[in-house]
């Protein structure tokens, strides 16, 4: 469910016009309903109730920061993956007792950061990780809070780039050599083991490949129980799927927290949860105005003013989002094909081939939605587009949240040598 919906005619953010903010803000531009939001984190959040657990937004799905404090202000942790993202996350207000620190590469410098803030934890995924993490933690002289990545080996049946929980995957330590590595960390002056975490993908609307997962990564923790080991916490990672197609079918959150009760609630743990697309993807869209409609030899192209630059998801996936008119078609409206494409000087920037829309005309606003997650975080400055503004909506206020980049911008932090 999400807050976007026609009202006279015209596309709105719960009760703010996307014309009015194509207007006030020039295009293209991201635009998040926060009311979407709060709705997401409580129904996840309510879904696990009972449980001793502790939802920890993926900040890398969006890290604007008026999101990442509307997640503070509801209760929420982040799950970060770079320094950048823990103080983008601290300065938004997340405590640092609630942020888990994930990667496979993890520099010494971050763990240094990471450590001095006192942050929940580091899911390790690797040995030598583990002893970097262990000397910069005794240069601190401090324990370093530490859960292990296992890899379950489970095929969690999505985009093979967002596939991450399978064996041969740079992610994760697999479960044979990770029994080893605990027992080696146990003995560590600098290294507190707290936990077992495991995220297998991204976008999963099969919730059949959790369950595998879940069901493997329990019988890994009685395993190192049985080897004397103490195991207070699981972090289960992201992943939940979203709906971008009328054709996909989401799974609920309650079947999801069924899964994680079935398999996991008898071994009394803490449990973290980082989704990151559920909680944000529909909350967002990108609003673009058509710049020309121009006939091709066999087919019509719709050239937008936003290109993969700013909304990269479609040209790199192959990912569907639906496009919308902002001014409301009629129902009985005739569509034709559309190949919808962006201004940028490369044949992958298409957002959509052949896709059935209503007439739209140059100075017409499109909607792309579900952009909320790994759009403006994905966006950048390739062909020296200017990045786009961003702004939330809150009932019938707005703000701009990230405005956008000016052509100053784009040459103030570069410099030619004087030599040259
Ligand atoms: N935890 C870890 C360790 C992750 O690697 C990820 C996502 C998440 C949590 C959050 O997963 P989510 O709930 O959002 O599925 N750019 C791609 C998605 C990349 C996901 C990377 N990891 C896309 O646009 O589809």
């Amino acid at each position: 469910m999400d807050h976007f919906d026609y009202k006279n005619g015209t596309l709105h953010a719960e009760s703010v016009s996307l014309e009015q903010l194509a207007k006030e803000l020039g295009t293209p531009f991201y635009c998040y309903s926060s009311a979407t939001i709060a709705r997401h984190y409580t129904v996840f959040n309510e879904a696990l109730q009972g449980l001793n657990h502790q939802i920890c937004y993926a900040v890398k799905a969006n890290d604007s920061l008026a999101i990442l404090h509307l997640f503070a202000k509801l209760g929420a942790g982040a799950d970060v993956v770079s320094e950048g993202e823990i103080r983008k996350a601290l300065h938004a207000g997340i405590p640092a007792n609630r942020i888990v620190f994930s990667g496979v590469g993890k520099t010494r410098e971050e763990m240094h950061y990471a450590l001095s803030q006192n942050i929940m934890q580091f899911n390790v995924e690797s040995e030598p990780e583990l002893d970097a993490l262990n000397e910069v933690a005794a240069s601190l002289n401090v324990k370093a809070p530490v859960a292990f990545r296992i890899n379950p080996d489970v095929d969690p049946k999505t985009h093979a780039k967002i596939s991450t929980g399978q064996k041969e995957s740079k992610f994760g330590i697999d479960m044979k050599q990770a029994l080893a590595l605990y027992t080696r960390a146990a003995g560590m002056p600098h290294i507190a083991v707290k936990g077992v975490s495991v995220h297998i993908g991204s976008q999963l609307l099969d919730l059949q490949p959790f369950e595998m997962a879940f069901n493997r990564v329990a019988s890994f923790v009685e395993d190192l129980r049985g080897n004397g080991l103490t195991i207070e916490s699981i972090d289960v990672g992201g992943g939940f799927g979203i709906r971008y197609h009328e054709h996909q079918t989401a799974p609920t959150l309650t079947d999801y927290a069924a899964i994680i009760r079935r398999t996991l609630s008898h071994l009394n743990l803490r449990m973290l949860c980082e989704p990151g697309r559920v909680m944000v993807g529909n909350a967002g869209v990108l609003v673009s105005r058509v710049l020309y409609v121009k006939q091709g030899a066999s087919r019509t192209y719709l050239i937008l003013d936003a290109g993969m630059n700013d909304l990269i998801r479609p040209s790199l996936y192959g990912a569907h989002h639906d496009i919308v008119p902002v001014r409301e078609a009629s129902a009985d409206a005739a569509l034709t094909p559309f190949d919808v494409v962006g201004p940028v000087c490369e044949t992958g920037d298409i957002f959509a081939e052949q896709r059935a829309l209503p007439h739209l005309k140059p100075g017409d606003l499109v909607a792309f939605r579900s952009a909320g997650a790994y759009g403006a975080v994905m966006a950048g400055t390739y062909n020296a587009r200017p990045r786009l503004a961003e702004c939330m909506v809150k009932d019938a206020n707005w703000a701009i949240t990230h405005p956008r980049q000016t052509y100053e911008d784009l040459i103030k932090h570069q410099s030619i040598p004087s030599w040259l």
